[in-house]
């Protein structure tokens, strides 16, 4: 039976305007949208999810420091490139850590294909829309639980 049995979700900068914000490139979910996505499947799975996000890189840290979860989703969005704050923060944790982009961060400008956080999270989904979430929710229930 899985130990996972909480999981939270961390969205960062710029990642509460979806749905209107480069929809080319983002879709036409909004956070909301896409977090009730989330929340039907956590249901599904009978897990208990969380839903956080911010547009301040010192928040996200606290709130990663705070966590009590089996496993941590995020997307980091711009952060990814160049906070080394947040990777230490996601270093630090004791749980499987999830790293999700809604776009294929590695077909884009060359700035995005670099992300800091990748060397310390168990495993990384881009460039699969909305639908990365859901399969890195399938994967945390899987693999979720302290590493201890
Ligand atoms: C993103 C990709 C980042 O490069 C960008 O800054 C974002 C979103 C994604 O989900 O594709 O804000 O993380």
């Amino acid at each position: 039976m899985s130990r996972c049995r909480r999981v939270l979700v961390v969205n960062g900068p710029n990642l509460d305007i979806l749905g209107s914000r480069e929809v080319d490139i983002y879709g036409s979910l909004t956070l909301s949208e896409l977090e009730d996505l989330v929340r039907k499947r956590a249901a599904e799975l009978g897990v208990e999810v969380e839903m956080f996000q911010s547009n301040h890189e010192g928040a996200i840290i606290d709130k990663l420091h705070q966590h009590a979860s089996d496993a941590v989703i995020i997307n980091p969005a711009a952060f990814t490139h160049y906070s080394y704050a947040i990777r230490d923060a996601l270093a630090a944790l004791d749980v499987p850590v999830i790293e999700v982009h809604l776009s294929n961060i590695h077909a884009r400008e060359g700035f995005r294909s670099l992300s800091v956080t990748a060397p310390v999270v168990t495993g990384q989904i881009c460039g699969l829309g909305w639908l990365g979430y859901l399969l890195a929710l399938e994967a945390a229930v899987r693999i979720g639980g302290a590493k201890s």
